[in-house]
């Protein structure tokens, strides 16, 4: 039931393009309307890495205001003013999530939910449900259902903003990820180098910081590696104090209008003495002459490089996880979905 492969994981991230263009055809033609023109995401994980990417995109693209919060934190704080709330969960069944979404439907909030299980308790909730097309999900790491999640948020905010070039460049991206797939062999040699290391660090600007969370928390979760992500700008301002040969920096470099100051931020890293792995894309000639490795991608447009960047991440873990012998499917300590709050 693995397909070949050798585990579920793999196998999921291989099914991506697939998946991509069945959550394509889903929504394409659709129609949003999601009444409030004001959205709070909730979740948790994963999903909620995808809704701090929803946040970036549709802030900058369709020019509407977006807060994204944790589910488990949502309670505590529920924001006063009335607004869409999008729950995004791949079971539908994350105890965390239900329950931001009841609160929210109890203060008279119009709550949707972006879900990958049909019938799941997430959709029973909703008022509405964004289905994403990943299929059932077998490894405890997310992969193939966080991209269908980017896929539904980008249609969804391209569309209300009326972005058709942008629609046309996301028809074209799952044949960008099959060229990733294509060409792993220079992720697997390069996990070989970070698998000795103890201690990563993830750094990223703009829309790659929340690439770099989702990088970071799929190596803790399979390799059993401590991965934090920090924002690039932010390391000057305590976390320097950890950079040297013990803590390698994974770069997620976007060239849009962090590129620059992005490559400042790196030869700052370097004169500290860490390791870089940079991830960037095809045409970024510039890169190499700063950085240890580079792991380079398709060139896509700025705003869809989660999608590969996180696939190349994903990658990573996978076979910085096998090296170590982890158990890669069903990490220690770990459920698939979390029904307790
Ligand atoms: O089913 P959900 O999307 O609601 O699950 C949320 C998180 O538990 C989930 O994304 C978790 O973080 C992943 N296993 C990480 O790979």
């Amino acid at each position: 039931e693995k397909g070949g492969y050798e585990h579920f994981m793999l196998k999921e991230i291989h099914e991506i393009p697939r998946v991509i263009d069945d959550t394509l055809s889903e929504h394409m033609d659709r129609e949003f309307d999601l009444g409030y023109d004001k959205f709070v995401f909730v979740a948790c994980g994963t999903s909620y890495h995808a809704g701090l990417i929803a946040k970036h995109v549709i802030e900058k693209v369709a020019k509407l205001p977006v807060r994204v919060e944790i589910a488990s934190e949502f309670n505590y704080h529920p924001p006063p003013e009335r607004a869409t709330y999008i729950a995004i969960t791949q079971s539908g069944e994350t105890a965390d999530t239900l329950e931001a979404m009841r609160l929210a439907k109890k203060l008279g909030n119009r709550v949707v939910t972006i879900a990958n299980v049909l019938g799941s308790t997430a959709t029973r909730i909703a008022d509405e449900t964004l289905f994403t097309r990943a299929g059932p999900e077998i490894s405890v790491a997310a992969t193939k259902s966080f991209i269908s999640q980017l896929i539904v948020i980008y249609v969804l905010a391209f569309k209300l903003s009326n972005r058709i070039d942008l629609l046309n460049e996301l028809e074209k991206i799952s044949g960008e990820v099959r060229k990733i797939l294509d060409n792993k062999e220079d992720i697997e040699d390069v996990a070989e180098i970070l698998s000795k290391y103890r201690n990563l660090m993830y750094v990223g600007r703009g829309i790659a910081y929340p690439t770099a969370m989702e990088g970071a928390l799929k190596m803790k979760e399979i390799s059993y590696i401590h991965a934090e992500a920090y924002p690039a700008g932010e390391l000057k301002h305590g976390p320097f104090a950890l950079l040297g040969k013990d803590m390698p920096v994974i770069a997620c470099v976007v060239r849009d209008e962090t590129y620059e100051i992005m490559l400042n931020n790196i030869k700052e890293i370097k004169a500290r003495g860490s390791f870089v792995l940079a991830i960037s894309d095809e045409n970024d000639e510039e890169i190499e002459k700063y950085v240890d490795h580079v792991v380079k991608l398709p060139a896509v447009n700025p705003l869809l490089t989660p999608i590969t960047q996180s696939v190349a991440l994903q990658l990573l873990a996978y076979y910085t996880a096998k090296l170590r012998g982890c158990e890669i499917d069903k990490p220690r300590n770990l459920a698939k979905s979390v029904t307790v709050e």
